[in-house]
């Protein structure tokens, strides 16, 4: 049988920590993304979610898929759907990288791809990750270093979650059938606000932080005017009500019951990334 484990999205924020631990773990690993790079010691796979003829040679010799939508993606079915299929089609086991809350409407896109890998017949895990705690050094970077984070997330609170324990889960989850058939909220160990968080950012830096809470078309303008396209933006803006509403402060135990080891907090998150955070 072929052991190997494909990793969409291997040179990204979890991708990354996920192809290092699965090679730790010893396990043989094709380290999927457009530029084809390796990864980690991973040997690298041109692999682009939006060209199905690039599947057949990433799924050769697979046995077990991470699957996962890169951020900046609006049109999630119309990626998704192909590579989902293709893995069902194989009968490769799927690790799905989802998002939180997904699973309170089956209308919402990111839910029908879940309903399809649920029905599939294949052995499957789902991980549902809250907010990533790596948004401060990548979409919200740019704010701290000037000083302020301004979201329209008014007083709503997120319990963080940091990329290196989407990847240890997943990771679990690849290398185990114990957790097949279930799916997971992944978040952090507490819920926070982002005033809570600017006081723990400032803290790791050696700098102020503020977080100041802005509307929908404030926050729209702001990434627009940074080059960030218009639907992504509004897209972005869009997933700020659930924060407001209170839906994303639930904290779970699930990192542990996969990893055998507790979140890590954002505390820790800011200190271990306190260079790329003021850099
Ligand atoms: N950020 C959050 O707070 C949050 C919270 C919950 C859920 N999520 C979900 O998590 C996902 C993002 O995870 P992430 O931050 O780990 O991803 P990411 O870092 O944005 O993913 C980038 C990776 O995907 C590859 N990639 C980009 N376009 C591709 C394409 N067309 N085909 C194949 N590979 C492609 C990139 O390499 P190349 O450019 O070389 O292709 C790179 O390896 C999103 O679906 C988001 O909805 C995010």
């Amino acid at each position: 049988m072929s052991k190997k484990i494909l990793v969409l999205g291997a040179t990204g924020n979890v991708g990354n920590h996920l192809v290092k631990t699965l090679i730790a773990k010893g396990e043989t690993v094709k380290a999927a993304s457009r530029s084809g790079k390796a990864v980690n010691g991973a040997e690298g796979v041109a692999f682009d979610l939006a060209d199905p003829s690039s599947f057949a040679h990433a799924f050769d010799g697979i046995d077990r898929a991470y699957i996962m939508l890169p951020g900046g993606s609006v049109a999630v079915k119309d990626l998704l759907l192909p590579v989902v299929e293709a893995a069902i089609a194989r009968k490769v086991k799927i690790v799905f990288q989802s998002v939180l809350g997904v699973d309170a409407d089956d209308s919402i896109p990111y839910r029908q791809i879940e309903i399809l890998i649920e029905k599939s017949g294949v052995p499957y895990v789902i991980l549902r990750p809250n907010w990533f705690s790596d948004n401060f050094h990548t979409f919200w970077k740019a704010g701290i270093g000037h000083g302020q984070i301004a979201l329209p997330a008014v007083n709503g609170k997120s319990s963080f979650i940091d990329a290196r324990d989407i990847a240890d889960s997943a990771a679990a989850a690849l290398t185990s059938s114990q957790f097949d058939g279930r799916a997971f909220n992944l978040t952090g160990p507490e819920a926070l606000g982002y005033a809570d968080a600017a006081t723990i950012l400032s803290g790791a830096i050696g700098r102020p932080v503020t977080y100041s809470a802005i509307s929908d078309d404030a926050f729209i303008g702001i990434l627009t005017g940074a080059g960030v396209p218009a639907d992504y933006a509004g897209f972005l803006a869009s997933i700020f009500h659930p924060v407001r509403e209170g839906w994303t402060a639930s904290v779970t135990q699930d990192v542990e019951t996969l990893t055998g080891k507790a979140a890590r907090s954002l505390a820790t998150y800011a200190s271990d990334y306190a260079a790329a955070l003021k850099a």
